[in-house]
């Protein structure tokens, strides 16, 4: 299972990096269709964290679960994926959508990282 938990890790990691490039595109070419990238890698981290929790709770690998960090984390996904589903649905919506956006991605990887 541990070989499982690591892919997963790799591709949690692979959706955040979707999802800054989804936004970096959107910055150098306002006009490319931004919004399924950013879809794609917001769902990719919903996806792959709430199956990296699971493995972990169930006990499955050595790691240790910190139930009110992942609560918090999930919020600010389904934040995420909300606002990347606004992009994808109206790629016109302004620079605040994408910058909340943008933000809210950074605050869960500060929150991966530090918490
Ligand atoms: C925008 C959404 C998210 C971003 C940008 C993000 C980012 C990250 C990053 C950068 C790490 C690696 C941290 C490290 O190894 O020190 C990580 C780990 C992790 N994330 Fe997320 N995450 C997101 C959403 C979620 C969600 C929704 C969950 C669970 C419901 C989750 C669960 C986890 C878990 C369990 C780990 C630990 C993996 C390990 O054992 O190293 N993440 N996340």
């Amino acid at each position: 299972m541990e070989i499982l938990y690591d892919v997963l890790v790799v591709t949690h990691l692979l959706g955040m990096a979707t999802l800054v490039s989804g936004v970096v595109t959107r910055v150098v070419a306002p006009s490319a269709p931004s919004g399924m990238i950013l879809l794609s890698g917001a769902g990719a981290q919903a996806l792959t964290g709430v199956a990296l929790t699971g493995i972990a709770s169930a006990g499955l690998v050595d790691t240790e679960v910190d139930n009110t960090k992942i609560a918090v984390k999930l919020v600010v996904a389904v934040a995420v994926l909300v606002l990347a589903h606004v992009v994808w649905r109206r790629p016109s919506a302004g620079r605040g959508i994408v910058g909340s956006l943008a933000g809210l991605t950074l605050a869960n990887v500060l929150i991966a990282v530090f918490w």
